[in-house]
């Protein structure tokens, strides 16, 4: 990957710069639940504060269709973001036209400003042009910061930063590009990731582009069944893609002309109810019956796991091992999360999902790197180019 421009590469006393930032976070009852991709961004803004330039924020929230939706206003964040910086950051009530020109032209060095959601236009998600020039027109240097979103080609994160050259990447950006990058060019070895979620068909890729440069992958989650009945196994009433067992079964034969591990389950915790109170068993190997469904890990499992993390130098952790919001079934993925954390290997985290699990097991401060994009930091570890970083200029 070459080398991209970075922030600290830009001249921008007393400039107007627009920062694409990812504050697309979850807020429940008007309250930030989780503040992280907030917190993510402050160095780049405190960084460009102390350069004296004039700090023009913009974000998306949620999909709201290019229709103003008051519920998916960025002002919570505006608010958390005021809070953390101890300054005030006013809400642009619109992040183009009149509302947000007057706001930018309001904005004294060292200040900063955040544009009402982008999404709230139409032209955003579909990159038109007109609206990136309108966006462009607010500033006079292009900063993206939002790895979040940099899988998107939309208005804020390619059109504008065509316009607005050179476009450099965020602290944040490169913090990501270089944590991820590095583990996919050079990692130490073993290099064993660990896969979860439900579906392998939003794993296809991942896994096979990771069966290339990792040296065996350890799967869990809904998606081993798919795997498993791919090698004949009965799996009960165990969550199956059908139409995904070729797919699964072609990666497996990958995996053996590479003479590179999949790991899969060995035992299950099986329940026939989504509910804590669940009555709950352990079926080993072939065991599951109909009727009930694997919802977990099993012990032993952990164990093998656990056994087998033990001697990895890298991993890069991507989806829960089973499901992890009930509590009887999430042993599997909290003891990935505590493994990881004894490691002396480098641990990448990246996904929604074990960003809360090592949040959950108390120990994120623990990991090497906890990106902030679930998306994104799919489709970097794919192996595809995000459109977001492909338009930010390249270093001399
Ligand atoms: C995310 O939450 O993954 C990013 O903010 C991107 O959001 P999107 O999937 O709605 O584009």
């Amino acid at each position: 990957m070459p080398n991209r421009l970075g922030v600290r590469d830009l001249t921008v006393a007393g400039k107007r710069v627009f920062v694409r930032v990812d504050f697309n976070v979850p807020i429940e009852d008007g309250e930030i639940t989780d503040d992280t991709r907030i917190r993510a961004a402050l160095p780049t803004i405190e960084y460009l504060r102390g350069q004296g330039a004039r700090v023009v924020l913009a974000s998306h929230r949620g999909r709201p269709g290019g229709e103003r939706r008051p519920e998916l206003s960025l002002a919570p964040a505006a608010a958390r973001l005021a809070e953390l910086l101890g300054t005030p950051v006013p809400l642009a009530g619109d992040c183009v036209g009149d509302a947000a020109s007057e706001a930018v032209d309001a904005l004294a060095a060292g200040a900063v400003v955040l544009l009402e959601n982008l999404r709230f236009h139409a032209g955003e998600e579909a990159n038109d042009s007109a609206f990136a020039k309108q966006l462009a027109q607010l500033a006079d240097a292009y900063v993206n910061d939002a790895f979040g979103a940099a899988h998107r080609a939309h208005a804020s994160t390619a059109g504008v930063a065509k316009l607005l050259q050179p476009a450099a990447a965020g602290l944040l950006m490169e913090s990501e590009l270089r944590h991820l990058g590095d583990t996919l060019e050079n990692p130490e070895r073993p290099f064993l990731p660990v896969l979860g979620g439900s579906k392998v068909s939003d794993k296809i890729a991942v896994i096979s582009r990771l069966l290339d440069v990792s040296d065996g992958i350890l799967i869990g989650g809904a998606m081993a069944y798919t795997f498993l009945v791919a090698m004949g196994r009965h799996v009960g009433d165990s969550l199956v893609e059908r139409d995904k067992i070729e797919v699964a079964r072609d990666l497996l034969i990958q995996a053996l002309e590479l003479g590179k591990p999949i790991y899969l389950p060995i035992d299950h915790v099986i329940t026939q109810e989504f509910s804590a109170t669940a009555e709950t068993r352990v079926a080993y190997r072939d065991t599951i019956e109909d009727g009930w469904e694997a919802v977990d890990i099993g012990p032993a499992t952990r164990a093998m796991y656990g056994q087998i993390l033990e001697r990895a130098k890298t991993v890069v952790w991507n989806g829960p091992l089973g499901v992890y919001e009930i509590e009887p079934f999430a042993h599997g993925t909290m003891s990935i999360a505590t493994i990881l954390s004894t490691l002396d290997a480098t641990t990448i985290i990246g996904g929604g999902d074990c960003v809360a699990a090592v949040e959950m097991a108390g120990v994120a401060d623990k990991m090497t790197h906890i990106s902030t994009g679930g998306g994104a930091s799919l489709e970097f570890l794919e192996g595809k180019e995000l459109p977001g970083v492909a338009v930010l200029s390249k270093a001399q």
